[in-house]
């Protein structure tokens, strides 16, 4: 069995005015009836393959987390004073479960549109993870995103393959070469791996974050399904990613690629790209009225939407705030001031 590990953290700025400090992306109805999060716990909600779910958040998301997984029996709440990024986050889980446990990673705020592949991959990976390999699922590149991970492929290992190198967030000149070279894929930031040796190489490469997270595990207490780890510990936790700390830097990495209709919403482009779209290539939701547009993303949670004659535009009304973009402008909504001082 495998113990799914559900991270919330981060607010993604990218969604403003939707998604805000105070209702954050990953508990969003984006794409369909469910919020990320609530199809995150689906995806792992296969008994027969997962354990009830370990859920690491910070305190000021806990109220969503609990509503919004009440209906999951057996769930734990890792909960963290405040952000330490993920290597803490996902160590908390690790250094709280058996050596011998699989562990597999998943973030709260992406979308997986086809869910049996996903489901494939998983089991495909779990013999590599067992062996100690820390397996990341490859996505395949498309544009030289430079939010993202990118992993070079090396020779076939198990049902994947060994990761020649691992690069996180490169500049935009190193993501265009990588991209130019074909054989580099995205890290999806699903992590599968045996928790005692994720710690293991954690305590090779960081042993700042491994001593100061298994002092915070120790020095803890259970509240209910919640669990609290040490507060003077954790505040001495260094914040890094999982990606910097640890996946960059073992050479027991692995990757198992997988088609699965993945997409992390890193923007309003990204959620109209993963929404159903009318003919026109139009997304709309609440009173919105369209004519001869085309691939719009209009949405309001109130004043009614008109718009005619215009291409590759997003819209989006919530409350009092209206955001108008064009699709390459969506990945600068983070730095306007509405969403930065929100
Ligand atoms: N509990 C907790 N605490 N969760 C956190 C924290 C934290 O301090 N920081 C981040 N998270 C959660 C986020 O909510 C998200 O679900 C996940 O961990 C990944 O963090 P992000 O901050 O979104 O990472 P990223 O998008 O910059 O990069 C990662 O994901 C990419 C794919 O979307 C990396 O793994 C990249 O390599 C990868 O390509
Ligand atoms: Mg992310």
């Amino acid at each position: 069995t495998i113990h799914p590990v559900v991270l919330c953290g981060g607010a993604g700025t990218r969604l403003w005015p939707r998604s805000r400090k105070t209702a954050p992306k990953p508990f969003l109805p984006l794409i369909g009836e469910k919020t990320l999060f609530e199809a995150t716990l689906d995806r792992c909600s296969d008994r027969d393959l997962f354990a009830p779910p370990i859920i690491v958040t910070g305190a000021m998301h806990l109220s969503y987390v609990e509503e919004q997984s009440a209906a999951v029996a057996g769930t734990q709440v890792i909960v963290e004073p405040d952000a330490r990024n993920t290597a803490a986050a996902i160590a908390l889980a690790a250094a709280r479960l058996p050596e011998d446990a699989l562990m597999l990673v998943c973030p709260s705020d992406h979308y997986i549109g086809k869910k049996d592949a996903f489901l494939a991959a998983i089991r495909s990976a779990a013999e590599l993870a067992s062996e100690d390999w820390l397996v990341s699922f490859g996505i395949t590149a498309t544009s030289p995103e430079t939010g993202f991970g990118y992993i070079l492929r090396g020779e076939p290992v198990g049902a994947g393959f060994r990761i020649e190198s691992f690069v996180e967030k490169p500049d935009q000149a190193t993501a265009e070469q990588f991209l130019a070279n074909g054989n580099y894929s995205w890290n999806g930031g699903i992590f599968l791996f045996r928790a005692g040796f994720l710690m293991q190489e954690l305590e090779k490469y960081r042993p700042d974050i491994a001593s100061a997270v298994s002092e915070a595990v120790a020095g803890g207490h259970e509240e209910g399904a919640q669990f609290h780890p040490d507060a003077e510990a954790f505040a001495r936790i260094k914040g890094e990613s999982i990606d910097y700390a640890v996946m960059e830097n073992t050479d027991r990495a692995a990757v198992v690629p997988v088609s699965m209709g993945w997409s992390d919403i890193g923007n309003w482009q990204a959620l109209r790209d993963a929404r159903e779209g009318d003919e026109g290539g139009n997304r709309t939701r609440g009173p919105v009225e369209i004519v001869d547009c085309r691939n719009v993303l209009a949405e309001t949670d109130g004043p009614r939407i008109s718009i005619i004659g215009l291409e590759n535009i997003a819209v989006v009304v919530d409350g009092n705030e209206v955001l108008v973009t064009t699709m390459e402008g969506a990945q600068k909504v983070g730095k306007l001031s509405g969403a930065s001082n929100q």
